[in-house]
C-alpha cells in the first residue's frame, strides 16, 4: 500500500467530491459536498484524505478548539478495509494534536470503528439514547486522553 495522509483545502473540489461519494457509500445520513466544503473551510477543522495516487481511499474530518478535538467522520473505502487506512487517519490526527483530549461519537453496533478507536486508547463514556437516524441507534460517547499511548 502506498497511502499518504493529507489535508484537503477548499480550493479542492474534485477531491471533495470523492470524498462525498464515498462518504455516500460508508453512511446512511451522509454529509453533503457542502458541509464538507464548510469543513475544509474551517480553520478549526481538518479534512484529512488517505491519498493513493489522485484517488481517496480514505478521509477523516476533526474539529479542534480549546484543547478538546472532536473525530466527526472517518472512513475507508469499502474496497480496501483492513489495509490500515483507518489507522493511518486517526494516528495522524491524534500527532496533530497531542495536547488535545478527543471525543468521538460511534453507533453502539459498529464493532469496526469501536474496535479501531479502543485500539487508539479510547474509552466509553456514556451512551447518547437515539442518537442517530436510518436505523436509530443509540450513540456511545467515546474519549480518549491527551497523551494516551496506542
Ligand atoms: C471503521 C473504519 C474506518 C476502519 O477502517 P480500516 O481502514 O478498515 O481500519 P484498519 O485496517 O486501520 O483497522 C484497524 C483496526 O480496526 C479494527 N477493525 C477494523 N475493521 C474491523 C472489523 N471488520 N472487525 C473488527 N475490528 C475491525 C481492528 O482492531 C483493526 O486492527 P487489526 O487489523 O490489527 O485487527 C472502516 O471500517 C469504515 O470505513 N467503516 C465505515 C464508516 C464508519 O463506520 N466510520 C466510523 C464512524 S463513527
Amino acid at each position: 500500500m502506498s497511502i499518504t495522509i493529507r489535508r484537503i483545502t477548499p480550493e479542492e473540489p474534485e477531491l471533495l467530491g470523492q470524498i462525498t461519494a464515498l462518504e455516500a457509500a460508508c453512511f446512511t445520513d451522509p454529509w453533503s459536498l457542502q458541509n464538507f466544503m464548510d469543513a475544509a473551510a474551517n480553520a478549526c477543522t481538518e479534512v484529512l484524505a488517505a491519498m493513493d495516487g489522485e484517488r481517496i481511499a480514505g478521509y477523516l474530518v476533526c474539529f479542534c478548539a480549546a484543547g478538546e478535538a472532536e473525530i466527526a467522520n472517518i472512513a475507508a473505502d469499502p474496497q480496501r478495509r483492513r489495509e490500515g487506512i483507518g489507522t493511518l487517519l486517526l494516528q495522524t490526527a491524534l500527532d496533530a494534536h497531542p495536547e488535545a483530549d478527543f471525543f468521538l461519537e460511534v453507533r453502539v453496533r459498529n464493532v469496526p470503528a469501536r474496535k479501531l478507536y479502543e485500539k487508539f486508547g479510547f474509552q466509553d463514556l456514556g451512551i447518547r439514547p437515539d442518537y442517530y437516524e436510518n436505523p436509530r441507534e443509540n450513540a456511545v460517547i467515546m474519549k480518549r486522553e491527551a497523551n494516551v499511548s496506542g
